[in-house]
């Protein structure tokens, strides 16, 4: 591979959700000011990139994927001044700071929509998707097909105004543009993107980047649930006929006129399809989200539908991600949480006691900072902060594709006592281990009240642990989670060639404790060695050479096992 240290790649990103970053003005809600307040912080730990997940003017029925107006900022957020200096802010700070750019959908409160919604000759009735009903033998109406939305229900709404359905892949108050329209498309990249390429921002983290081209028959979803009448729609509106030819237009149109990145969100595809999208040569997009790893145990219909995974599972997901960009132009990424995941200490390490917590949380920063790609890294995953405690009912969960999920199942089952009903318990039991919840309850800064994000009760609980796991606590202590992840980051740019750049190949696949593996660049070599269980494991390296120690989770070791939970990287110095 050739190696052109191109700025985004050997970058770390960290990821802000600003409803729950930090509220400089205590209204329960974080606010842009809050995010300024912290750029040092986030100095501090060794980001280079913030990407800063929706913060324009929205409704919030999907926390700001839903967007009424690309150009103003959500007022509870702030004002596009203080977006301004939060821009100024990070550069002056050498931070750069990308985007989320929504434009698959925009929120049935934005203008286009209002006026598309209006009548069916209004000149941008065709910048969203409309279909007529379709009626049965008995003259029932029905939508246009049997698309199941990503956030339960169909996929399309009707509209009595103009009698006609409009699409909605999301919520109902997400309704899908019109890519197909050469106006629209035009508008996207003015008004979306090229608006804020002006105001200096560094790119886009796209949303749903595979969704945009819809294939123009609308057929039928194939069955994958016999006996009902909406099915997945993934696999027919992922990929579409004409996305390469969108993406191509968006950035020779826009994107390739500013020295920046983006990194898109593409649902499951194969490798091949994927590398459409990030080949540098196809001048598509710098990189995509894999997602390997973190889909571990979904089923990949259904994310309520969780079956749990194995070490083995977690290494060919590794290895599949590492090995993405062998042979190719392409890059990709390292993400282990984002917010729309749980919390990688939960599911991928253990936190029965708080000391397992922050060796396991650690032993995840040692794995994620030798991984090739480029990593991210979300709020609060640098000091371990954990999934929502099981105990907590429903109403404490926000997020609507968690709520829609349970009023679907109340609804499909005719539930109506949940309290005492076993499905329902079932899948809280899920719940607390997948749902988007967990990554979005407020950052737990201090010890002190609310976990110090707010003076006021935030607009949603902060995680019990507030008081054991927060910022405060961490930050200047050696033997913090925060200060491994500090540690951890300066090595990764130290050896770059090794850990962001390097190849990797697996040593015991089917070691059932131990995950260890070599990263290789050129002839340097790193050996990397860890326990992903509770109990001691014993370890023999099979790399010859000399093991030089560089980084480790624990103080004291011995030489032949290794500590529950334990990691270790070494130099693998030639004899
Ligand atoms: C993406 C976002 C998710 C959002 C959805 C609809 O998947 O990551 O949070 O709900 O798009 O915009
Ligand atoms: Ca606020």
């Amino acid at each position: 591979m050739t190696k052109d240290y191109i700025w985004w790649k050997d970058a770390t990103i960290y990821q802000i959700w600003p409803a729950s970053y930090k509220d400089s003005n205590n209204d329960g809600v974080g606010d842009i000011p809050g995010i300024i307040s912290k750029l040092d912080y986030i100095k501090s730990l060794g980001a280079d990139i913030i990407w800063l997940s929706p913060m324009y003017d929205s409704p919030q029925d999907d926390m700001g994927y839903d967007i009424s107006n690309y150009n103003t900022i959500y007022p509870k957020y702030g004002t596009m001044e203080d977006m301004d200096n939060l821009i100024s802010g990070c550069h002056k700070r050498e931070i750069k700071l990308i985007l989320d750019l929504v434009v698959n959908h925009t929120s049935s409160e934005h203008d286009w929509f209002k006026e598309s919604k209006s009548s069916r000759d209004n000149s941008k009735r065709d910048w969203y998707v409309w279909k007529p009903a379709r009626y049965d033998s008995e003259g029932k109406r029905h939508p246009p097909n049997n698309w199941k939305s990503f956030f339960s229900e169909s996929a399309w709404e009707y509209d009595e105004t103009t009698d006609e359905y409009y699409l909605h892949l999301f919520a109902k108050s997400q309704p899908d543009l019109n890519w197909e329209n050469e106006t629209t498309r035009n508008a996207i990249y003015e008004y979306a993107l090229d608006f804020w390429f002006k105001k200096g921002i560094d790119g886009f983290r796209i949303d749903t980047a595979g969704l945009y081209s819809k294939d123009q028959s609308f057929a039928d979803a194939p069955i994958v649930s016999p006996g009902e009448e909406l099915q997945f729609c993934g696999n027919s509106v992922n990929n579409g006929p004409r996305i390469h030819e969108f993406h191509k237009e968006m950035f020779e149109k826009v994107t390739s006129k500013y020295d920046v990145m983006t990194v898109g969100e593409v649902g499951h595809c194969s490798r091949e399809d994927t590398l459409k999208y990030v080949s540098a040569k196809e001048r598509e997009m710098s990189m995509v989200f894999l997602f390997d790893l973190v889909s571990l145990g979904y089923s990949s219909t259904d994310r309520y539908q969780y079956d749990g995974f194995s070490l083995k599972d977690l290494k060919d997901a590794i290895v599949k991600q590492c090995n993405f960009i062998f042979g190719t132009d392409a890059w990709s990424t390292m993400f282990i949480e984002n917010h729309d995941q749980a919390r990688a200490v939960t599911r991928f390490g253990n936190t029965k006691t708080l000391d397992n917590t922050f060796k396991s949380a650690k032993l995840i920063a040692l794995m994620q900072a030798t991984l090739t790609g480029t990593l991210f890294i979300y709020q609060g995953q640098e000091i371990g902060m954990t999934n929502l405690p099981r105990s907590w009912d429903i109403s404490e969960y926000k997020d609507i594709e968690s709520n829609n999920a349970y009023q679907d199942l109340l609804k499909t089952h005719n539930i109506s006592d949940p309290e005492n009903d076993s499905r329902v318990k079932r899948f809280m039991d899920t719940l607390a281990l997948v749902s988007r919840d967990h990554a979005r309850s407020p950052v737990q800064w201090t010890a002190d009240k609310h976990g110090g994000f707010s003076g006021t009760k935030p607009w949603m609980r902060v995680n019990d642990n507030y008081k054991e796991i927060n910022v405060e606590s961490q930050v200047g202590d050696p033997n913090s989670v925060f200060s491994f992840y500090q540690k951890c980051l300066v090595l990764r740019r130290q050896y770059k060639d090794l850990f962001v750049y390097g190849d990797i190949s697996v040593l015991d696949y089917e070691n059932p404790q131990l995950f260890s593996y070599v990263k290789q660049s050129g002839t340097s070599k790193a050996y990397v060695v860890l326990n992903f269980s509770g109990e001691p494991a014993k370890f023999e390296s099979s790399v010859p050479g000399t093991l030089r120690l560089l980084n480790t989770n624990v103080d004291d070791f011995k030489d032949d096992s290794l500590s529950p939970w334990e990691g270790r990287v070494y130099l693998v110095e030639q004899l």
